[in-house]
This record gives C-alpha cells, structure tokens and sequence, in this order.
C-alpha cells in the first residue's frame, strides 16, 4: 500500500470544504482510500492511503485542482498497514477556538504511527495562532 502525505496552500481564503470533502468521500470509498485531510482555511495538510494505482491517480486529480497551489509532497511510503482506518476531515472554521481544533487533529491521529502524528500534530499547533 502507498502512503503520500502532502501539504498545499488554497487559492481562496474561504476554499469549499464541504464541496471537497463530498468528492472526497465518495471517491476515496470507491478507491479503498484512507487518511486525513487538515484544512485551517488557508493551508491543507493530507494522507492519502490505498493501493498504489488508486492513491496515485488521486494524487494526480488533486495536484491539478485549482483550488489550491505550492503542492509540496512532504511524504511517500509503502505501508504494510493503515494509518486511519477511514477516511476524515478536520476544518477549523473562522474564528474557531484553536485548543478545540488541536484536540480535534489530536484525536483523528491519536491511532497513527509516530511520524504521522507528530506531522499533523506540529503541523497544527505551527498554525496555531493563524
Ligand atoms: C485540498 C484538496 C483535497 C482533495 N482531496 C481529494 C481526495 O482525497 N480524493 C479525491 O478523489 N479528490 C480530492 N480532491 C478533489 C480533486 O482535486 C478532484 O476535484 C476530484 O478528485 C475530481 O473527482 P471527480 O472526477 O469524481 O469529479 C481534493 C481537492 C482539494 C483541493
């Protein structure tokens, strides 16, 4: 199975999450695909799980999505098990209580290995006060 954790920047300060995660949702259970997409508003923060063809064909639909841009891959491995056993969202609204949100990420990577956690973890508390 490939794991890819990536990391991007939305175009709009407001991206439609909702509209994402439909897409998302239906696509991934088709796919067998697994993982986290973090969204503060501003930056995302994604894994995607699966087989190898499916999660790249993803990676391929995504990367050419408008609705973001500054794609940087900060992660690509073979796993032999998941690390999210569904497929999920954490989107902090505007004007959404940061230690809520933390504890939200928290929870959704609390079954992840190690570096997975410490990923979105870090990357949640750097875009704290954001
Ligand atoms: C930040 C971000 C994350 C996305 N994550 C996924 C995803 O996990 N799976 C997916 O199929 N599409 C995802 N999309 C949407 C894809 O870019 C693309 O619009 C979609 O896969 C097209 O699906 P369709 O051909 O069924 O309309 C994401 C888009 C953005 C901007």
């Amino acid at each position: 199975m490939l794991q890819l954790i990536y990391v991007s920047t939305a175009r709009a300060n407001d991206a439609d999450c909702a509209a994402i995660l439909a897409t998302s949702r239906e696509n991934n259970g088709r796919d067998g695909i697994t993982g986290l997409l973090y969204s503060d508003g501003k930056r995302f923060l994604q894994a995607l799980e699966g087989p190898e063809d499916r999660v790249e064909a993803a990676l391929a639909r995504i990367q050419a999505d408008p609705r973001h841009r500054a794609i940087v891959l900060l992660s690509r491995r073979t796993v032999d098990h998941r690390d999210f056993g569904d497929w999920a969202m954490a989107h902090r609204l505007p004007g959404a209580d940061g230690d809520l949100f933390l504890a939200r990420v928290a929870q959704l990577v609390a079954q992840a290995s190690p570096d997975v956690r410490a990923t979105f973890e870090g990357f949640a508390e750097a875009r704290r006060a954001a």
